[in-house]
């Protein structure tokens, strides 16, 4: 498969694969010392479609489309702080490698990934009046 023209979820090897993936990474999430208290409240399977749509929608060079609310939007009820990011953005990278995803789509969607820190993260004022 060429490098310049993918489309992620064919990469990863087609939509069962790549729904496990999310599935295994929202577990992850879900059940995470650190961050699974941010997701008590949310629906797992409704996660797991609309951040498929998200990724397939802003990787590689064949998308799909991605109808949910902006990153910034979802999470600016959130307090996610630098750590809480950080510890998602290492549970992302451990799931892409346990599933052998091809190195130049895991470079493409982890520095997507690091791309959307401001637009999670609370900072400044905003953090400390929570
Ligand atoms: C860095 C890149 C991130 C991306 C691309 C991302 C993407 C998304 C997407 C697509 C949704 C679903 C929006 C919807 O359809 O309603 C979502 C929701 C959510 N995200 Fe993130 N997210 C990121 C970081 C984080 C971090 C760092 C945390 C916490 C540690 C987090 C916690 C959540 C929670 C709890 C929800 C669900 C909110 C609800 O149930 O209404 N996200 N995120």
């Amino acid at each position: 498969m060429s490098e310049t023209n993918w489309d992620v979820i064919e990469e990863v090897g087609g939509e069962a694969c790549m729904e496990k993936l999310m599935r295994e990474f929202y577990d992850r999430l879900f059940d995470d010392v650190f961050v699974g208290f941010f997701f008590r409240n949310s629906d797992k399977e409704h996660l797991i479609r609309s951040q498929i749509a998200y990724v397939h929608a802003n990787l590689g060079s064949r998308r799909g489309t991605y109808e949910g609310p902006s990153i910034r939007k979802a999470h600016e009820d959130l307090p996610i702080l630098a750590g809480h990011f950080d510890r998602r953005h290492t549970i992302l990278t451990q799931v892409l490698d346990d599933f052998d995803v091809p190195e130049h789509v895991q470079k493409a969607w982890l520095s997507l990934d690091r791309a959307m820190r401001p637009m999670v993260l609370k900072q400044g004022k905003q953090a400390r009046e929570g």
